[in-house]
């Protein structure tokens, strides 16, 4: 399925937004809020998206008031998410209280959307961000070094597929020279060897991935996450010809990756700045031309189904699937 978008830039669903369309990918810019009516219930398998931090990066809502505006635009977008089979990912982090305490709220958010948006918490990937920048000195805690990674899904049949990363070079010696004990097999042996898997070993639920380097992702202002966050997410959750939403899509990781991987992708972003960003990266990956002032991307893709001309991530060692 391709996105289905019959909006057009003088769309009132945007309130004056603009949209930039190309076969695999559409960027809205406006509020998601409003963004949301031109998609259908169950159009999408993945909703993949950081929403802004609470009182961080310029963004002025907190506490109730955050809580409330968010759950708006979730209960907007989760109906868009396939019943069955989706999947909705959120990657956000809160600073500290006034008093300089842990905000429970970002906890508290966790069962909030269960409760709101009908959907269960699969589980929570801490992201090690490896490359945080240094935070001064703080007299009664450590630096903060992760950010939440939460997934739900809305009923216990969402499409989970694991995926796989090259073993270390140890454990194939080690498998070679026989251990019937290895870890990370399919638990079968042969001729007293475990059997290691062809596509590689098991990932636990932690996300150490460094965001610097990472290749000629543009920035935006506030938070992004990293290509890889997005790779990993997608991978196990969607299948190639699948549609992946992100209403808070900033620099448009999501749908670049989205669209790398055969899948097809929609962001929305309120930011002028952001929404041109994603969309001259996005045109640039997917060997379209983008022109400043000109609604529709002139695209050179002639149809053969999602394009691939970005290249595999170096560091991520796992293939399209
Ligand atoms: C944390 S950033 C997302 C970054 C993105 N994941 C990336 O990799 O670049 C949050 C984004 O939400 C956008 N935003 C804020 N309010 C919005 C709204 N009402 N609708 C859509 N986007 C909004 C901000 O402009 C910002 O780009």
């Amino acid at each position: 399925m391709q996105p289905t978008n019959a909006a057009t830039a003088s769309d009132p669903r945007l309130r004056g937004g603009k949209s930039y369309h190309a076969p695999d990918w559409v960027v809205w810019q406006g509020d998601c809020l409003a963004a949301a009516a031109a998609y259908p219930d169950d159009q999408f398998q993945l909703l993949l998206t950081s929403p802004p931090y609470p009182g961080l990066h310029g963004f002025p809502l907190r506490g109730a008031a955050y809580h409330a505006w968010l759950h708006e635009r979730l209960a907007a977008w989760v109906p868009k998410v396939r019943a069955q089979t989706g999947v909705v990912v959120l990657v956000y982090k809160y600073g500290r209280t006034d008093d300089g305490w842990f905000d429970l709220d970002q906890l508290i958010l966790l069962k909030e959307i269960e409760q709101q948006h009908g959907l269960k918490l699969v589980d929570l990937y801490p992201w090690d961000k490896l490359n945080s920048p240094p935070a001064g000195s703080h007299d009664r805690h450590d630096r903060d070094e992760w950010e939440i990674t939460a997934v739900f899904a809305r009923s216990p049949d969402y499409f989970y597929r694991p995926v796989r990363k090259p073993y270390s070079p140890k454990t194939i010696a080690k498998n070679k020279t026989g251990n019937p004990r290895q870890a990370d097999v399919l638990g079968k042996h042969t001729n007293g060897h475990a059997r290691l898997h062809p596509q590689g070993a098991r990932q636990g639920n932690v996300l150490r991935i460094s965001s610097s380097g990472d290749q000629g992702r543009p920035r935006v202002t506030g938070g992004s996450f990293p290509r890889q966050l997005a790779e990993r997410f997608i991978l196990q959750h969607t299948r190639q010809g699948d549609g992946v939403a992100d209403p808070f899509c900033g620099a448009g990781t999501t749908l670049a990756e989205a669209v790398r991987l055969g899948r097809w992708g929609v962001g929305v972003d309120d930011d002028a700045v952001a929404v041109e960003t994603a969309v001259t990266w996005l045109a640039q990956l997917t060997g379209g031309r983008f022109v400043n002032g000109v609604e529709d991307v002139s695209y050179s893709h002639k149809g053969q189904g999602p394009v691939n001309p970005v290249p595999e991530l170096k560091n991520s060692g796992i293939s399209v699937f």
